[in-house]
């Protein structure tokens, strides 16, 4: 089993830590963003990895235990090992979490009860640290359900500071020695008090002081990564994405003139793209940047290529080798660096337990050639994607591209169904472009996980003052998400989408046809292909 990220790191050493124990829950990343929101560094790691001299090494200020789609009344279920109880650290068991904390500490759980799942309200009847100036006895609250088995005796110290009525023993409290669980969600959206409720347990009860800033994660990362090269040389791949472009600004300021940026431009960028990354990088932070344009090689090979997968494996082949060839043009280096993020770390327990079906090969422009013997330098590695874009700002980088969308690594290629050429790529470039200028102008920009127009190989007829045309069609996508996993369509109105439809079919000689994809992820993927 590989462990979850070097918790002994500078960067997250000198700063007060709480440690998740994740159970399985589908919404354990919640539980990190919300505690880092309030200034907490915390780290997830799973319930099965964590032996005492590691607790003990991290030296948290206090421990939560996650929720899981287990049943603690299954003999083979999880359990938190023996050590979070002996630490005398206090304690936040959530849902499952909850349950296994009754449970080992000489409570009764039992199966069979009727499912809560969803919104639910619950009717204070107590007080506590957790409940301080959020909640007040007698109130009624909503929170976020989602349990099968409940609580129906509390271990030896507990007492209820919340119940409802599938959940009797709602918010559980034993004040001596500093333990406490909720059978309701307080990491999702839906328990509207959640987070404070969160922070009254790391601030109040830990005694965090919320001192995990990214000024200060930036000045001590600047450290950490001078101590990790030294004289070295650092190549990095950049892609015009938030995540590389936050690693190489933070890398150069620790080591300048040693971090080589290489932007391998496949051709398939978005219109003014490839400019914006040689300007911003080169003309306003000064990093050495190759620009190399190779679009010939990429739409070269692409040409007769129909199949996603089969375009997604070429041009990942061909960034690799173009990167490493500039790479050896420059002498080799000693470091690749790269813009891994915590999400791409944590090692989760997996509620199937296995592994799940590939539907695309997501490959990362920008990712760790194999077999490139490089050391790595990813100083993003601990830091969640807003945690990213919060450092990005604290480094002035331009709100363009720390506030982006998401673009894929094959970018218009996977934009394009059927073959790709160079012709439709620039059509494409002209739809899109007015699309996102439209959504801009209408301040929907940041309300939009991604939006882009994708160019379809369809011919329709349509007229046009007195003439036929027979022109290519187009479609449209704008989703809401919060992780890229599931998405729901934009709502846009009416009266907007009528408006980019005809500046499209205005503007853009080859398409008089426009159309808006509807569908959600599932059924569908955010991507065309
Ligand atoms: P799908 O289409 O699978 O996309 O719903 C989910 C997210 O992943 C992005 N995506 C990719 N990113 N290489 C990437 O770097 C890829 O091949 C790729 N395919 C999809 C997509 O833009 C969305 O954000």
């Amino acid at each position: 089993m590989t462990l979850p990220p070097d918790s002994t790191a500078p960067a997250a050493a000198r700063h007060e830590r709480i440690l998740i124990l994740d159970f399985g829950s589908q919404v354990t990343q919640l539980i990190a963003r919300r505690l880092r929101e309030s200034g907490v560094y915390c780290e997830i790691w799973p319930f099965n990895a964590a032996p005492e001299a590691r607790i003990r090494a991290f030296n948290p200020k206090g421990i939560i235990f996650s929720g899981g789609p287990a049943s603690v009344t299954e003999g083979e279920s999880p359990r938190a090992p023996d050590y979070a109880f002996a630490s005398g650290l206090p304690i936040l068991g959530i849902c499952y979490g909850q349950q296994t904390l009754a449970h080992q500490l000489g409570g009764t759980v039992e199966g069979g009860h009727a499912r809560e799942f969803g919104r639910a309200h619950v009717d204070v009847t107590g007080d506590c640290a957790i409940t301080q100036g959020i909640w007040a006895k007698g109130a009624r609250e909503q929170v976020w359900m989602s349990h099968g088995d409940r609580i129906t005796e509390l271990p030896p110290g507990f007492r209820v500071v919340a119940s409802s009525e599938g959940a009797p023993f709602a918010l559980i409290a034993d004040d001596k020695r500093h333990y406490y669980g909720t059978m309701f969600h307080p990491e999702v959206v839906h328990t509207p008090h959640g987070a404070q409720l969160l922070k009254n347990f790391t601030h109040l009860v830990c005694g965090c002081t919320g001192d995990w800033t990214m000024g200060a994660f930036r000045a001590e990362m600047i450290e950490k990564i001078r101590a990790q090269v030294g004289s070295g040389r650092v190549v990095c791949g950049l892609s015009g994405g938030v995540d590389s472009s936050v690693a190489a600004v933070l890398i150069h300021e620790a080591i300048g003139d040693q971090l080589t940026c290489i932007y391998v431009d496949h051709g398939l960028m978005r219109a003014g793209e490839s400019e914006q990354v040689v300007s911003t990088f080169r003309d306003r932070f000064n990093i050495k940047l190759i620009h190399r344009d190779a679009s010939d090689l990429f739409l070269g090979q692409l040409s007769g290529v129909t199949d996603p997968e089969q375009k997604r494996k070429i041009i990942g082949r061909l960034f690799i080798e173009v990167f490493e060839e500039e790479q050896n043009k420059l002498g080799g280096a000693d470091f690749l660096a790269q813009g891994t993020l915590y999400p791409d770390v944590i090692e989760s327990v997996s509620a199937t337990g296995g592994p799940s079906v590939t539907i695309k090969s997501h490959h990362n422009v920008g990712g760790l050639p194999e077999g490139m013997r490089m050391k790595l330098v990813e100083p993003l590695r601990e830091l969640f994607k807003d945690e990213v874009r919060a450092l990005g700002r604290e480094l002035a980088i331009p709100e363009a591209i720390v506030g982006r969308h998401p673009f894929p690594g094959p970018g218009l290629a996977i934009r394009i169904p059927g073959e790709v050429t160079r012709e439709k790529a620039d059509l494409l470039r002209k739809v899109d472009s007015i699309y996102l200028e439209e959504i801009r102008t209408a301040g929907l920009y940041d309300a939009i996980w991604q939006a882009f127009a994708v160019l379809l190989p369809v011919r329709t007829v349509g007229v046009m003052g007195d003439g036929r045309t027979y022109d290519q069609a187009c479609a449209l996508r704008a989703v809401t998400s919060t992780d890229g996993m599931t998405a729901d369509v934009y709502p846009f109105s009416m009266e907007f989408l009528s408006r980019v439809a005809n500046r499209i079919v205005n503007e853009v000689r080859g398409i008089n046809r426009v159309t808006y994809d509807i569908t959600s992820k599932p059924p569908g993927t955010i991507e065309w292909e």
